[in-house]
């Protein structure tokens, strides 16, 4: 490997996703809806999870093909026991330049307050954190286990304390649900250094029943935020980078809209997904992934499975969210014949 790997439409691999469990204490209905998810929902068995020493192998032969951050995701990440001590093994691994990798994690911070200090001292450098209201009847009721906003904003304190910054949040938007929240959030989170991001509610998984009369654009979202707090917009930090950038006029710091319905952003997706079980996904809204958990525990070396993943990133040709916005409204999405894995089995 040459980190040169480019795939069918010439987007180098470059981040890769990593998630470490498919359960998560909360029901976010966008996401994992309690009537799919409930005690009878199967969730993989301990067996079928890839180890540390497992992860870390992959990680390490993806790192050699260009791979230059990795995201820790779930279900929620901060359930699989003893995170700190992947994060240690990922921590060590370098850029075939001698770079250490940008290290981070999305979490629903519900254990986060309790967590951030040894993820700090594990290794890990920042986290993405999922809020989508203030408001806490709001909350509760979108996480749908009743669980309280006051904990996750003690979560990104603890986080912000002991440096695991800059923090981003990531704010779903569904319209008639949370979209009065846009405002109170941009002012709750500017001016602490914390970068609030705007999601358009994606069609994502088989089972959240999305509407696109459920999806404000993101145009929209900036609009709202303009009445109160002018903004400009800002350059990307990186290629291939999801959320384009606005920063307040006033000095007050930046936000981001990810805007992958209205505006998708596939011609430079440089992520690859790796679920739980060892499977390679190329794209959030695939259908099948490609199961390298059967390449480690069979006999296979290391440059081997380098090999099958370049092989695999060459003939990559995904780009769900762009077809999907060529086609009409009320088409069927592309694929549909194939149920489509969930996000929290591939991690978001
Ligand atoms: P950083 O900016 O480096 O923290 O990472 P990021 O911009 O990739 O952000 P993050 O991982 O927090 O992703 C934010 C959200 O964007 C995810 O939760 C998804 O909802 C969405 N998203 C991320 N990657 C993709 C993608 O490849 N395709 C689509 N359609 N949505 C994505
Ligand atoms: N649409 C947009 N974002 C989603 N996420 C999960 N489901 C969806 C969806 N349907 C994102 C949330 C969360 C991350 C884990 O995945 O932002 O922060
Ligand atoms: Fe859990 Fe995050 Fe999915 Fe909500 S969005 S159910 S917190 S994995
Ligand atoms: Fe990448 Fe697929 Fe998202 Fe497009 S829809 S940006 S190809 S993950």
């Amino acid at each position: 490997p040459n980190g040169l790997l480019g795939d069918t439409l010439g987007r180098p691999l470059r981040d890769l996703r990593i998630s470490v469990t498919d359960r998560c204490n909360f029901r976010c209905s966008y996401c994992m809806p309690s009537e799919v998810f409930n005690k009878d929902y199967a969730f993989l068995p301990q067996s079928s999870l890839l180890s540390f020493e497992e992860i870390t192998r992959l990680a390490r032969i993806f790192v050699a093909h260009g791979v230059e951050k990795i995201r820790l995701t779930g279900g929620e990440p901060l359930l699989r026991r003893h995170l700190e001590v992947l994060i240690e093994m990922l921590a060590k691994l370098r850029t075939p330049s001698g770079k250490p990798l940008d290290i981070t994690l999305t979490t629903n911070a519900s254990l986060l307050a309790k967590k951030a200090q040894s993820l700090k001292d594990a290794g890990l450098q920042r986290v993405t954190v999922s809020l989508d209201a203030l408001d806490d009847a709001t909350f509760r009721k979108m996480n749908d286990v009743d669980f309280p906003v006051a904990d996750v904003l003690a979560g990104i304190e603890a986080a912000q304390r002991v440096g695991l910054a800059p923090i981003k949040v990531n704010m779903v938007v569904k319209r008639g649900t949370n979209d009065n929240e846009i405002l109170p959030m941009a002012n709750y989170f500017r001016g602490t250094g914390s970068v609030l991001r705007f999601i358009e509610y994606m069609d994502v998984g088989a089972s959240n029943g999305w509407r696109m009369d459920e999806v404000l654009p993101s145009a929209q979202v900036i609009e709202r935020l303009q009445t109160e707090f002018p903004l400009r917009a800002i350059d990307a930090n990186s290629e291939g980078e999801t959320a384009q950038r606005w920063s307040y006029l006033d000095g007050g710091g930046e936000i981001g809209v990810i805007s992958s319905v209205t505006q998708a952003f596939c011609a430079s997706c440089n992520r690859a997904r790796l679920s739980t079980e060892g499977k390679l996904f190329l794209c959030l809204f695939a259908s099948q992934g490609h199961d390298l958990r059967a390449l480690l525990r069979g006999n296979y070396a290391d440059d081997q499975i380098a090999a099958a993943v370049g092989h695999i990133w060459g003939v990559r040709d995904d780009r769900y969210s762009e077809l999907r916005a060529a086609l009409p409204a009320d088409s069927s999405p592309p694929g549909s014949g194939a149920k489509r894995v969930e996000m929290s089995y591939i991690g978001g």
